[in-house]
């Protein structure tokens, strides 16, 4: 059979996850190549308990479909968590829920994006928003990622020349670099966006994991109308429960519903109870600081090994919170070749080449401080140094 697909598929970048998840599996490969947060923080006591108080009380109900929108009792626990923990005036209408934030990123480019509409986003850029993006055919203008966020010059000049229909960017612990805008970034990339036709699309995946505890503003509060914000409880409870949720203005979200409606009914509505059961007899905070506490020791450890045992001309960014922190090689190494022959050491790392729209990343790879332990980094990170002395 000759099958023939749409034209779109073909022009989706090509995914390195493959190889990547071959490698990873490979008992002896400690992998910084992945994306998981760390397992043993995962609270499996605590979710089986709240699934069994479900599953006693209300079963049939839990088991039944549901609205697109989703649980209320869950919408109202997110909007008074941004009413809480960041002053944003949300209310349960202007959250819905969603498979995981990765959902958000599908849906919210279906309902604005036409073939050959303008986005913009940063420069390395969050691999599954490229992909993501992509099916839907948009020009990506990349605007390149800065210590402190995006380079304001090259963001305004992107928004006054091609109006895009939204900039996606993600100002907490950044995905791949670990970069976090500062409150000056912040302000600049609303005052530009101001009363143009470009929504900011504020991917919040991270913003709970600060390794010091206390929330950075969202653009969002300087910029409300014309904000939307994804988040998810895939990094502070569990990421195979794919809940996530999509804090927008009501005239995108009833867009976003009729696409969400037709996608897929409704997210899983069993895991939606189950988690508000959870997050209503557990203490989120706690569970967050702890978390964020343990990230931060193991960030700290990379940090440091990266500054003791690489060869000199390796760089790396020092993130605030979140998962990943991305190294510079030394001039003339490649990362397709760190990570070959770091397979053959025993340790994967992630070329940064998929980050990067229009070609770029070669002298980049990401590294992930959440999946493995202390011992795990150390001796990876050893490996990692023999790889580097052999290429430097
Ligand atoms: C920046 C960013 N956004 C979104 C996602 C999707 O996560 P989820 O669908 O589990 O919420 C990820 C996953 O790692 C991510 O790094």
């Amino acid at each position: 059979m000759n099958y023939r697909f749409s034209g779109r598929m073909g022009r989706v970048p090509e995914s390195f996850l493959a190889e990547l998840f071959r490698v990873s599996a490979v008992p002896r490969v400690i992998s910084f190549a992945g994306g998981l947060p760390g397992s043993a923080y995962i609270d499996v006591t605590g979710i089986r308990d709240a699934a069994r108080e479900v599953f006693a009380e209300d079963g049939r109900k839990a088991l039944q479909y549901t609205t697109t929108d989703g649980y209320l009792p869950l919408r109202e626990f997110i909007a008074d968590r941004y009413r809480r923990r960041l002053g944003l005036p949300a209310t349960p209408e202007e959250i819905q829920i969603v498979n995981g934030s990765q959902q958000c990123l599908d849906l919210v480019a279906k309902i604005f994006l036409d073939p050959g509409d303008a986005v913009g986003m940063e420069r390395p850029g969050y691999l599954g928003a490229i992909e993501a993006f992509s099916l839907y055919e948009p020009v990506v203008h990349p605007v390149p990622l800065e210590e402190d966020g995006p380079n304001l010059g090259a963001f305004e000049s992107v928004v006054r020349k091609h109006v895009p229909k939204f900039f996606y960017g993600i100002p907490n612990s950044q995905n791949p670099s670990g970069t976090t805008y500062s409150q000056e970034k912040r302000r600049g990339v609303a005052e530009v966006l101001e009363g143009t036709g470009t929504v900011f699309y504020e991917d919040d995946a991270f913003g709970e994991l600060f390794f010091d505890g206390q929330p950075r503003p969202p653009v969002k509060r300087y910029l409300p109308d014309q904000t939307v914000i994804s988040g998810s409880f895939s990094k502070i409870v569990a990421p195979g429960m794919r809940i996530g949720w999509i804090f927008a203005p009501v005239p995108v979200l009833r867009e976003f519903n009729v696409a969400k409606q037709a996608a897929d009914l409704h997210s899983n509505f069993l895991c939606q109870v189950i988690l508000h059961r959870y997050l209503a007899t557990h203490d989120l905070d706690a569970h967050v600081r702890k978390i964020s506490a343990v990230y931060g020791r193991h960030c700290r450890l990379m940090c440091d090994l990266l500054d003791d045992l690489m060869p000199s001309g390796m760089t790396h960014t020092n993130p605030e919170g979140g998962m990943f922190m991305t190294a510079a090689l030394p001039s003339g190494v490649s990362s397709m070749e760190v990570f070959r022959e770091g397979v053959k050491e025993g340790v994967a790392v992630l070329p940064g080449v998929p980050f990067y729209v229009n070609g770029g990343g070669e002298g980049t790879i990401r590294l992930n401080f959440s999946a493995a332990g202390e011992e795990e980094i150390a001796e990876g990170m050893h490996r990692l140094a023999r790889v580097m002395r052999r290429l430097a």
